[in-house]
Order: C-alpha cells, then structure tokens, then sequence
C-alpha cells in the first residue's frame, strides 16, 4: 500500500514537471534569428578578445576556443624586413626533405669551466657504443684533465662564459657549431659537468633517435622571473605573448641545431636586451632565448621540457645539489619514474602547470639525464650504475 502510494505521488510529481516543461514551440524564422545573433556575438567577442590573451576562453569552453584559436585569421602585424628574411630561411630548413645518414649519431655537448669530475661513468656508459656518438667539450675557465679516452682531444676552442649573460648562449652556438661538422650527428645533447646519464647508451639513443622534436624546455610564467624580465625594446619582432622561460639544458635535432646558428635577428635581439642589470632587469639570456625562439619559429617542433633533471623543490636561487649521502638506488629510481613535466610560475599565484611526458604519443619517463651531482658522488654513481640504469 505504502510503496502504491508513493508510486502514485511520483507519477503525480512527474506530471506537474512534464507540464510545467511544456512550452509552445517557437516560430521558425524567430529561432533562426536568435541563432544568428549568437553566432554573430560569438565572433564579435572572439575577435576583439584575441585567445591568445585567454580572456575569451572564460566565455567560451577552453575546447571551444582552441578550436576558434585556429580558425582565426593570424594578427594583423606587418613583418619586419629582417622578420622576412629569418622566417624564408627557417621555413626552408624545417621543410627540406631530411635524410638520415646511415650512422646517425648523439653529440654530447659539455658545457664545463674545467676538468668534467663524471668522465669515469661516461666512459663506462660510452663503452661499448663507438661509433654512435660524439663528444665536445667547452671548457670556459681552465684546460681539462681528461681520464677517459672518449673525452681526449674533444676540447673545443673556448672562451669565458658568464652566468645569465649571452656568453652562455654564445657558447652553447660554439658547441652546435662544432658538432655540425660532422655530417653523422642527429641529435644535440647540452650537458653541464654535474650532469650524470640515468639510463643506459641504448635507451637515450633509441629515446632521441626515434623522435622528431627537440627537448627545448618552454613554458610562460608571468611572473618576476619570466615576464618580468622582458622589455619592450624587444619589438617588434619579439612580443611579450610569445616570451618564454626554460632551463638552458637542451636536446635537438639537427635542422634545429642549423636553425640556431642560422639565427641573428632573435639572438642579437637577446644580446641587447636580456642581460642582468638592464633597466632595472635580471633577464637571463640562456633561460629565454631558446625557448623564446623556437615559441616563435616552431612551437610544435619541441617537447616543451628538458630531459635533464634538477630539483627545484626547495625553491632557492640554485637548485638542490646532491651530496654523497643522497646518492641511493632511491633516489634514482625517483628521478626515473617521473612522467609528468612541472614548471610554477614565479608570481604570487604560484601557478603549477603539469603536462604529461609524450614520447611519440606515449606517456615515458621525462628524464634521461639528471643535475646537479657534486664530485664526491662519483664512487655511488659507479657503485650504482649498472643497478639503475637499466630501464
Ligand atoms: C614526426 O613524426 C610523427 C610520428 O612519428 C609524424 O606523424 C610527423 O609527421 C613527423 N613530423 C615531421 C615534421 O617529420
Ligand atoms: C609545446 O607547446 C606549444 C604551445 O606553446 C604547443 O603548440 C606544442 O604542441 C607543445 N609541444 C608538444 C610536443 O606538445
Ligand atoms: C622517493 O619518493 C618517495 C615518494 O615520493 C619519497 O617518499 C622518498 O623520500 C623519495 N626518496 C628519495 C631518496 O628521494
Ligand atoms: C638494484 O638494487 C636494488 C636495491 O639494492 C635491488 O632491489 C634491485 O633488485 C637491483 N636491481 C637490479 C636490476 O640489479
């Protein structure tokens, strides 16, 4: 009786609802009318908020307006001449068929001011794969000791680099220079002397090789320490949306190693303007630069990370170093299971921007290398390395 009675006081409900949604159809011509008008708001406000600033992706869905971002026809800005010539250039480089060489091979690229203390573990993960790499070392300050046979006579010529200012960029391009000599190497590896491998020859190989963009680490952070740092005497060619920030510690492939060398119209840009100290600004050239340029000439042509590790996560002005006592099986594996790339932003926000590591599609571990390693490690690194360096 019970269960009846509450049946029929549903069934009455349902009826009120159903009545009270029973509205008379609207006219033909009025509907069309009011669709029109929508769609005509829609463009209206999607054009004078353009994506890029984001305000229109708070009224439409942020699916929506990705859609609408490639709809709409590019900005309304007159190319500089210089802008002309680099963007003919680029575009002919990046779509020249490219054939592989038959030997491809890796460039480790060493940026060092001196002796590099982990040349026993890169032998160790050297050997065994003559043939597939290369090295070069730019040593800024004082002649390499070498103790492997893979590093002797790979000292490239050098000349002093200081932190934040473009010597850094300047030595990064003699390094690429270098290694563009030879006709065999594919990918571009930048490493600094505290960098340690954290997989085996063959995985870092099959990693880079088998992928057709570059690990250039890129994101935007408005805050004090990205867009804080760039000054308008940048444009008209370098606009503040399309200022970026990343660590320096790059990976490319070969057509964007040329493209950088080809550069001078961005990097004279960054050599004049990004520089501690410039109107009241600590730019930091190698840490916008790239990420910068290749944000302008080839957004979908890098990862967007570094596959260089460092712990940022004590958040001072120089990332955690790891000492003797934090070198463990752990703490390695650690850094190997990340697949998640993080960058935060510097305002007050704090903003954290996480994006899946794709590796052609897949979710992967991020990293290939890691930093910083102070020299005493060397001994566990040695110890460890052949435990966990097998992916
Ligand atoms: C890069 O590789 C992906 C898949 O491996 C392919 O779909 C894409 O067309 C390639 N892009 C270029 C520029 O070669
Ligand atoms: C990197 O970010 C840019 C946007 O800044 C995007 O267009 C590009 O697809 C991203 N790269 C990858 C491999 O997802
Ligand atoms: C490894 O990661 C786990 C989980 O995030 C953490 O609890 C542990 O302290 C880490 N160990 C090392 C050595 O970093
Ligand atoms: C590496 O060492 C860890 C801890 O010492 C051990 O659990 C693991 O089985 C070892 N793995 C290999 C591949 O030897």
């Amino acid at each position: 009786m019970k269960t009846a009675k509450v049946w029929r006081l549903g069934m009455s409900e349902m009826q009120k609802l159903s009545g009270s949604r029973h509205r008379p159809p609207l006219k033909r011509p009025l509907w069309i009318i009011v669709l029109v008008l929508f769609v005509c708001l829609f463009l209206i406000c999607a054009y004078i908020y353009p994506t890029s600033s984001g305000s229109a992706c708070y009224v439409f869905t942020s699916k929506g307006c990705k859609v609408f971002a490639d709809w709409l026809p590019p900005p309304e800005r007159e190319y500089t001449d210089a802008e002309i010539a680099s963007r003919a250039v680029i575009h002919d480089i990046l779509n020249a068929p490219h054939v592989l060489p038959k030997n491809p091979k890796i460039a480790f690229m060493f940026l060092t001011p001196g002796s590099l203390p982990f040349e026993k573990l890169w032998d160790r993960f050297f050997q065994g794969h003559e043939g597939k790499f290369s090295v070069y070392v730019h040593a800024s300050k004082t002649k390499p000791v070498h103790v492997s046979r893979y590093f002797i006579n790979r000292d490239i010529r050098s000349d002093e680099v200081v932190w934040g200012k473009i010597s850094m960029v300047d030595a990064e391009r003699r390094l690429l220079a270098n290694a563009l000599q030879d006709s065999d190497n594919e990918q571009f590896v930048l490493l600094s002397e505290s960098c340690v491998p954290l997989y085996t020859f063959d995985y870092i190989y099959n990693y880079l090789m088998n992928t057709n963009i570059s690990y250039v680490d890129c994101f935007k952070d408005p805050g004090p320490h990205g867009n804080g740092r760039y000054s308008e005497r940048m444009l008209p060619e370098v606009e503040m949306k399309n200022f970026r920030k990343g660590a320096q510690w790059f990976s490319v492939k070969r057509q964007h190693a040329v493209i950088i060398m080809a550069d001078n119209l961005y990097y004279s840009k960054f050599r004049t303007f990004c520089q501690p100290g410039v109107e009241g600004r600590n730019c930091i050239a190698d840490e916008h630069y790239l990420p910068t340029f290749f944000r302008i000439i080839d957004p979908k042509g890098i990862a967007n990370w570094s596959i260089t590790h460092v712990d940022w996560s004590e958040r001072k002005w120089h990332p955690k170093s790891y000492g003797a006592g934090d070198v463990t099986y752990e703490l390695l594996k650690n850094i190997t299971s990340i697949d998640v790339s993080v960058h935060v932003t510097s305002d007050e926000r704090r903003e954290v921007q996480r994006w899946p590591c794709l590796w052609n599609g897949i979710q992967k571990p991020c990293y290939l290398f890691a930093r910083k390693f102070t020299p005493e490690t060397l001994d566990n690194l040695l110890h460890l390395f052949a435990n966990y360096s097998s992916p």
